[in-house]
């Protein structure tokens, strides 16, 4: 999507921001656990206001977030009543958690340093199928070998040609793999999830899919 749409989302806010969860994700809890996380360096690309930023500043040795809009990046620190600086201009620092505001596509490699494992929760649905080929390019520049994801998609019938984009595990699959092991791990279907009724779909599922990039 343009930045214009995603600009106008935060201005919003309310059901326009609805992706926005007030928890930790379950997926993150249980694969991205504390002895998981030990020692490594996470990058949460799309990463809006996640309060899954807060369980990897907790767990990991940092995070590095990547959001287009700086509202979001200023609520997060707000909502959390984490101090903060503004160490340069669009990077934002606290501690164990560095964010970016910054288009996902301009960030380079230097930028980040070493990244052991990227989470993606609602980054790949918000793209549509263009960026999307673009995003996972993206992705393989700043992830080495042994790096993992966790992948968190919605695929729901009928389909929109809005975000959220609906994403089958099998879609994944085939943007990553051979060069990444996928196991799908969680896919659960949620009649109860907002998008059904809001959109009378015929399903939705939310799969949980992690990746190791491999040699
Ligand atoms: C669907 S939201 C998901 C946010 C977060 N991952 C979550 O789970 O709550 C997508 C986010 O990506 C941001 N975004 C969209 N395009 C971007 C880009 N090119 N670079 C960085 N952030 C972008 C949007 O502003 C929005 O906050």
């Amino acid at each position: 999507m343009e930045a214009a749409f995603w600009i106008n989302s935060w201005d919003q806010g309310g059901t326009a921001t609805s992706f926005h969860r007030r928890d930790i994700h379950p997926y993150v809890q249980k694969y991205a656990t504390p002895e998981f996380l030990r020692g490594k360096r996470v990058l949460v690309p799309l990463c809006g206001k996640t309060n899954d930023m807060m369980w990897f500043r907790e767990y990991a040795d940092h995070v590095i977030g990547v959001e287009l809009v700086e509202k979001a990046i200023v609520q997060f620190f707000s909502e959390q009543a984490l101090p903060y600086e503004q160490v340069e201009p669009g990077r934002y620092a606290a501690d164990k958690l560095t964010i970016f505001n910054r288009d996902f596509f301009a960030l380079e490699a230097a930028d980040v340093g070493h990244i052991d494992f990227i989470y993606d929760r609602a980054a790949l649905v918000a793209l549509p199928f263009e960026m999307r080929q673009r995003y996972i390019r993206k992705i393989d520049t700043l992830l080495p070998i042994g790096g993992q994801q966790l992948v968190i998609t919605l695929d729901y019938a009928p389909r929109m040609e809005t975000p959220p984009f609906s994403i089958t595990p099998a879609e994944v699959e085939s943007y990553y793999s051979p060069r990444y092991s996928v196991e799908l791990v969680e896919n659960p279907l949620l009649p109860e999830h907002r998008m059904v009724a809001k959109f009378n779909l015929d399903y939705l599922y939310e799969p949980g899919l992690l990746l190791t990039r491999q040699a």
